[in-house]
This record gives C-alpha cells, sequence and structure tokens, in this order.
C-alpha cells in the first residue's frame, strides 16, 4: 500500500516533498517532474524555491497534469500560465522543457495522443505531484474515469467547478471541459507524492486510501501503484481508520528505506 506521512502543516508536507525533488534533480539533472496545479502543491514549489538555488535546473524537464479546453493560454488562470507563474519562473526552470497539455480547440482531436507521445519521448515521469479534489479526483479523472485511461478530454462535475470558481470571477467563467492525463498516465509515473491538507480533503483521502479500489473514487488507484507517498495534515488525515499506524510507521521507518 501507499505510504502515509501525516505532517503538521501544509508547509512541512511542501518540505518534505522538495527535500526529495532536490535529492532527484541532483542525481538526475534531466528528471521529468509531473506538475500540480491548484492550491495543494504550492507549499512544494515555495520550498523548492530556495532549495534549488545553487543547483543545475536547466535539464529539468515537466509535464502538468491538465489543462482547461478552450481557454485562451494567456488567460491568468489557464494552467500553462499558472505553471509558468508558480514553477518555471521562480525555479528558473527552461519553458521549453515545460509541458501543458494543449486544449485549443483546433488541435483538440488529437491533444491527448500528442502529450501521451511528448511524455513517452521524455522516458516517463519519474516523480508526480498530485491534489485530490473533494470529489476524489486525481489530474481532473472525475468519478468514472477508467483505470485505463490516457490523456483525453473530460467533463468537469459541477463541484469542481464550484470548488475552482474561487480562481476565476464567478462559478460562470470556469470552462466546463478540460483534458487531463489519464489514471492509466499517471499511475506509470514511477513515484507518486499525493498530497492534501484540510478537513474538506479527509473523506477524499480516507476513500483513496483505505476505501475500496473503485473508478468512483478515482484517488483510489493510487492503491494499484507500487510506490506512493501520501503527504497529509492531521485534518485531512482525520478520517483514516488507520492514522495512529501511519505514524507508528513512519517514526520507526529504518533510515535506510527513504521514502
Ligand atoms: C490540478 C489537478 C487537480 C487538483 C485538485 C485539488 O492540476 O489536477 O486534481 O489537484 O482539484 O485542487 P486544490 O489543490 O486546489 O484543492
Amino acid at each position: 500500500m501507499a505510504e502515509i506521512v501525516i505532517v503538521p502543516s501544509a508547509a512541512a508536507a511542501g518540505e518534505l516533498v522538495a527535500e526529495e525533488i532536490v535529492k532527484l534533480i541532483t542525481a538526475r539533472p534531466d528528471a521529468v517532474l509531473g506538475l500540480a496545479t491548484g492550491s495543494t502543491p504550492l507549499p512544494v514549489y515555495e520550498a523548492l524555491r530556495p532549495r534549488l538555488a545553487g543547483v543545475d535546473v536547466s535539464r529539468v524537464r515537466g509535464f502538468a497534469l491538465d489543462e482547461y479546453v478552450g481557454i485562451d493560454p494567456h488567460h491568468p488562470e489557464s494552467y500553462r500560465s499558472v505553471i509558468t507563474k508558480e514553477v518555471v519562473e521562480p525555479l528558473g526552470l527552461d519553458p521549453e522543457r515545460i509541458h501543458t497539455p494543449n486544449g485549443a480547440l483546433e488541435t483538440i482531436s488529437h491533444a491527448g495522443e500528442d502529450y501521451e507521445r511528448a511524455i513517452a519521448d521524455a522516458g516517463g515521469i519519474d516523480l508526480q505531484i498530485l491534489g485530490i479534489g473533494t470529489s476524489g479526483h486525481i489530474g481532473f479523472n472525475e468519478p468514472g474515469s477508467s483505470f485505463a485511461s490516457r490523456t483525453r478530454v473530460k467533463t468537469l462535475i459541477e463541484q469542481t467547478r464550484q470548488d475552482n470558481a474561487r480562481f476565476f470571477d464567478s462559478v460562470d467563467e470556469v470552462p466546463m471541459h478540460c483534458i487531463t492525463q489519464g489514471l492509466g498516465t499517471i499511475l506509470e509515473a514511477r513515484h507518486l507524492f499525493l498530497l492534501a491538507f484540510g478537513e474538506g480533503k479527509a473523506a477524499a483521502v480516507a476513500g483513496a486510501v483505505e476505501g475500496p479500489v473503485t473508478s468512483s473514487l478515482p484517488g483510489s488507484a493510487i492503491q494499484l501503484h507500487p510506490h506512493t507517498t501520501v503527504v497529509v495534515d492531521e485534518a485531512a488525515a482525520s478520517q483514516l481508520a488507520h492514522a495512529d499506524y501511519y505514524r507508528y510507521a513512519f517514526a520507526n521507518k529504518p533510515a535506510w528505506q527513504g521514502l
């Protein structure tokens, strides 16, 4: 099963994951990162900034999980813009090496295949950062998504549009369609880090970690992955039945094991 790490705060989670990313980039300067957007990964990107000063990041590659369909790529809430502002610019990455799915309507019929090919050409994703939606989605794989799915267009459920309305002037402006890495795509990344903070994520986290493996809760796909680390704060961990065991196991983790 996944390793569950319960941390005191989102900032502590950011530091833990950032340390792993720095180790990866130091060992492999052309590492391929899987990047999430939304609020959850921000502490990771913030913690990376000072840690990457002095590290050669010129060859680091990255693939975002998803993008809205039909949004102007220059719109401040397009995931291309968000990744540029939150990741590429502050961390000094090469924008040519950081990819987001192409949500342009003109090429949308083959944008999924194109993205899959680009990930494969890069040799796959080494470390994938994931948030989880209150619907249990990872990427924008809403309930009902196939575990074999690849990058494709999905329709956002109303709950997700409501959740993301905070980034727009109103819920009506949140696009209805997105293009997202599939669950099959995500499961091929070599190491998954699923992060969640706050009470609002507690049910989705408990379902993903301890519930049945079901496409009704797409985050439960992590149970099929051989190397997943779930990093949650106390509030997001509050519905985990075996939280005490996870704390005990992490506190007594052999030093040689690593994350
Ligand atoms: C973002 C993504 C989504 C978010 C999820 C949680 O690229 O794929 O799965 O991770 O909607 O969003 P936040 O972090 O804003 O709560």
